[in-house]
């Protein structure tokens, strides 16, 4: 599937074949989608972009960092990958400029709706390419310089789908294009005083995660690299749920020649 157009995977019996890739998904898997779904659905319903209370209220640091960095490269095409309602497409646009654009994909047809009503109230909607889409299916076309994937790859279905969504981006990046990704892992979720593993479909640890990424991003020049604990609180059920986990943070640029990177930070 290219953009910006999507399918949702095929489902068979209680197991779902993910579309194209050969991937055979458990019962544990539908359960986690299911969860994401609901708990998205949700709040991008209650909660608004730069309203105080949610994690929608500002962009992650780590986008505005990487922002700094490709402001005034010139025009080019980035991707927001499990984009949600815009909390950086927008910012991504703006920060870009007139001659870029901006391509968003979501899994969610209200994320989408959304994001599309967001961009256009911050006068970027026409720098703005929508796809509904899961990343898995999702297949780039346009040369990018930039692409961001917030908290998205840990809701594919394994190691094996991020490699393959990774290096699809990685295929249609050009030389000096920046990866941008945040990737929460080690997560569990405490309720009534007890903590559990929470339910996700990828539930990496944060050393699996530095470890798949260092692989996937061999040769590129990696300018950070990094570990952040994080917690949200969310109200489930009427009850409170704390939602524990580890932030990867990873920022890769892709240099000009493949294999001429050095990189700048130590792989600990
Ligand atoms: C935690 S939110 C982050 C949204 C946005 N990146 C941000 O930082 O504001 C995760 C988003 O990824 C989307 N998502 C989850 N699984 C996806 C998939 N397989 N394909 C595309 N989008 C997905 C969800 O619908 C949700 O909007």
């Amino acid at each position: 599937m290219g953009e910006p157009s999507g399918a949702a995977p095929g489902a068979v019996g209680s197991l779902s074949v993910a579309a194209g890739s050969g991937i055979t998904r458990g019962p544990g898997f539908e359960r986690a989608r299911h969860e994401t779904v609901r708990y998205h659905d949700e709040l991008y319903a209650q909660a608004d972009l730069g309203v105080p209370g949610t994690w929608l209220a500002r962009p992650h640091p780590l986008v505005t960092w990487s922002l700094d960095l490709v402001r005034g490269r010139g025009s080019m095409v980035a991707y927001d990958l499990g984009a949600g309602v815009g909390r950086h497409t927008i910012p991504i646009a703006r920060a870009l400029g007139v001659g870029s654009r901006v391509v968003a994909v979501d899994l969610l047809d209200g994320a989408i709706r959304r994001l599309r009503t967001n961009a256009a109230r911050a006068g970027v909607g026409p720098m703005v390419t929508t796809s509904r889409c899961d990343l898995e299916a999702f297949r780039p076309r346009a040369p990018a310089g930039l692409v961001v994937i917030f908290s998205a790859l840990e809701h594919l279905a394994g190691g094996a789908v991020v490699a393959q969504v990774l290096s699809r981006m990685q295929a249609v990046t050009r030389p000096g294009g920046m990866h941008v990704l945040g990737v929460l892992c080690d997560r569990t979720e405490v309720c009534a005083g007890r903590e559990r593993p929470a339910l996700v479909e990828l539930a990496w640890t944060s050393d699996q995660a530095l470890a798949a990424l260092d692989v996937q991003y061999e040769g590129w020049q990696v300018l950070r690299r990094e570990l952040v604990p994080s917690t949200i609180t969310e109200t489930r059920d009427g009850q409170t749920h704390q939602l524990r986990s580890t932030l990867v943070q990873y920022v890769a640029e892709r240099p000009q020649r493949l294999g001429a990177a050095t990189s700048e930070v130590a792989r600990s």
